[in-house]
């Protein structure tokens, strides 16, 4: 079957967080969900259970808890048990509870930056102390490519370091982290006796041949020190259905994440938990599909900048549909702020991703490709003018 990734959505008028956020003339690259429809068969299934008409307190769908073990098993040769599953209404809730399960009040945790924002914010809230190191970044020509800051993060644990936050593959700077790397920080987390969390809803957004590694499915040892946070949301544009899950096959870490959301946690939607179903039983067609557009846009992208854009470094994201590009040769302390006013172009501003992400912008390539050209156009219009 073909898809259509090219077909322009009206998504205003719909409280879309994207697309409503900003006026009318403002064209949104920002915030990460994609413009395309969810595959078919999750609005077919969504519809038939709409149709039904009664939407009474939902029980967790053990179907689900089985398609998704047999989905571990099939995609990573992962061996997990359906009582390994805890759902979850989302992933920033996700970081949070981990924070919150994890250790005790002031306790640290670990981060490598520029990473997503919630995880600078996650263990505050949880009364817990951020302990942060940058990535590492080589640069190739005009090219990024980032890794994991093993000495930095060695400097930067402390005794009282109870957690190490990883996202794999990572938002915004697009890695997939290799099963060397993985390696590393595993044995790091071994040796620092930390518990790990994998924020790995990217896991499907893979471009190219890329291979997503879980990191519990290294060894049963780091499985058993591994709370994996996983979602349908990003692969299949679901994010408003709230449906995600955590993997924790270690019993004692499980109960502890339990009592963390007893009585805050609101139950998964029982439309999310349809929509989640459908999304991995009857759609990998559909997300082979939406990975070579998504990797020609990417390409497409890269193309642009290098061509067009000669003073901004980028990444080639592995996975994620997110480009990271380096402005500072604009001088701007908010780049995107300037964008917006300048260009009518909303894109992530660098600095929320933390340390090292200041002069920078993310870029959504979740879209279709006449909008990718645009927002390009957009970018270059003011850009020419200033690198
Ligand atoms: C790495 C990462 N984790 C979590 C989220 C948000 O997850 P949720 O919408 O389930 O809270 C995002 C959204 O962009 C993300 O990129």
């Amino acid at each position: 079957m073909s898809y259509d990734f090219d077909r322009q959505i009206e998504r205003r008028g719909t409280d879309s967080a994207k697309w409503s956020y900003f006026p009318a003339d403002v064209l949104p690259m920002w915030v990460a969900d994609m413009d395309f429809a969810s595959p078919p068969p999750i609005i077919e299934a969504l519809a038939a259970r709409v149709q039904q008409g009664v939407f009474g307190y939902g029980m967790e769908s053990k179907t689900l808890k089985q398609t998704l073990v047999e989905r571990m098993e099939r995609l990573y040769g992962w061996t997990i048990k359906p009582d390994d599953l805890v759902y979850l209404p989302g992933l920033v809730s996700g970081l949070n509870i981990v924070s919150r399960a994890v250790g005790e009040r002031g306790d640290g945790v670990l981060i490598n930056t520029p990473v997503y924002g919630p995880f600078l914010t996650a263990p505050a809230n949880q009364y817990r102390t951020l302990q942060s190191a940058p990535l590492n970044v080589a640069q190739t020509g005009r090219r990024l490519h980032y890794e994991l800051n093993m000495d930095g993060l060695a400097a930067a644990v402390q005794p009282h370091t109870k957690l190490f936050l990883l996202c794999n593959p990572h938002n915004p700077v697009g890695r997939a982290f290799t099963h060397a790397e993985l390696s590393e920080i595993a044995a790091f987390c071994v040796s620092h006796d930390l518990v790990i969390c994998s924020d790995e809803i990217h896991c499907d957004l893979l471009l190219d041949g890329t291979q997503h590694i879980p990191i519990a499915s290294l060894s049963p040892e780091i499985a058993q020190r591994t709370i994996t946070l996983m979602a349908p949301s990003k692969t299949f544009n679901i994010p408003g259905l709230g449906a995600s899950f955590a993997v924790v096959q270690n019993p004692t870490l499980r109960k502890q994440l339990e009592a963390a959301m007893a009585g805050i946690v609101p139950h998964v939607n029982i439309l999310g938990m349809v929509a989640a179903e459908a999304a991995y039983a009857r759609c990998d067609d559909w997300l082979a599909a939406l990975r070579a557009y998504l990797t020609a846009n990417r390409d497409f992208a890269v193309e642009y900048v290098e061509t067009h854009l000669p003073g901004v470094n980028y990444t080639v994201p592995e996975a994620t549909y997110l480009l990271w590009l380096d402005l500072r040769g604009l001088g701007e302390a908010k780049p995107a702020e300037m964008l917006m006013q300048q260009a009518k172009l909303a894109v992530n501003e660098g600095a929320w991703f933390g340390e090292g992400g200041e002069g920078f912008v993310r870029l959504n390539f979740g879209c279709p490709r006449s909008t990718l050209e645009e927002g390009l156009r957009r970018l270059c219009a003011v850009l020419e003018q200033r690198v």
